[in-house]
């Protein structure tokens, strides 16, 4: 429980920055969905600040879901091998399902969604994702809705941890090495 503002080392986006981005998603995501239902769905946990802030800046209904997954292999990133921690309650079938995520990074978590909730027959299936690296990808996530490009650098906060911590922090912000290494 050291001094956090020590385990950073720049803040990358902050909140204000945060909440105008989710502010015009959803304009955009209330006009490419007008009289139609919608379903979002929180890819938990790093999607938790993402989900409740994004949810609260749409001027219209929605259903919220949400889905726990998690890859294991033999590295500390995504292996692509995701296993279901927590389905959806919800049966997607010819429904229109927004994926609500924090981060796309690899792109491999999202690709093996995207497959997973395609064979389970929804109408239609998009991505909102807050931040994305596009040097990361090992598979390209056709996402209708990103907030920001950033680049390979840790960041945490905002629902993004390193090891369960700093999900808290109100903006996104690059972890100082000495902490991880
Ligand atoms: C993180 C993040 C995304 C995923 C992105 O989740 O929240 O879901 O990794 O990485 P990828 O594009 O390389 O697959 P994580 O598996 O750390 O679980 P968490 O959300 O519970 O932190
Ligand atoms: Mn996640
Ligand atoms: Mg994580």
């Amino acid at each position: 429980a050291a001094e956090i503002a020590d385990q950073l080392t720049e803040v990358l986006v902050t909140e204000e920055e945060i909440r105008a981005k989710l502010d015009e998603l959803a304009r955009r995501v209330e006009a490419d969905y007008e009289g139609k239902e919608l379903l979002l769905v929180g890819v938990l946990k790093g999607a938790v600040m993402v989900m409740a802030d994004f949810a609260r800046a749409l001027k219209r209904d929605v259903e919220m879901d949400w889905m726990a997954v998690s890859s294991y292999g033999a590295g500390t990133k995504s292996s692509g091998v995701v296993q279901i921690r927590k389905d959806l309650d919800t049966d997607i079938s010819g429904k229109h399902v927004l994926i609500v995520e924090d981060i796309i990074d690899s792109g491999l978590t999202l690709s093996w969604l995207l497959e997973n909730f395609a064979l389970r027959g929804a109408a239609s299936i998009e991505v909102l994702a807050l931040l994305r690296k596009p040097e990361a990808a090992k598979v390209e996530i056709d996402s209708r809705y990103v907030g920001f490009d950033i680049p390979v650098e840790f960041v945490v906060g905002y629902g993004l941890d390193f090891a369960e911590k700093y999900r808290n922090l109100r903006d996104v912000a690059v972890l100082a090495p000495h902490v991880y290494s």
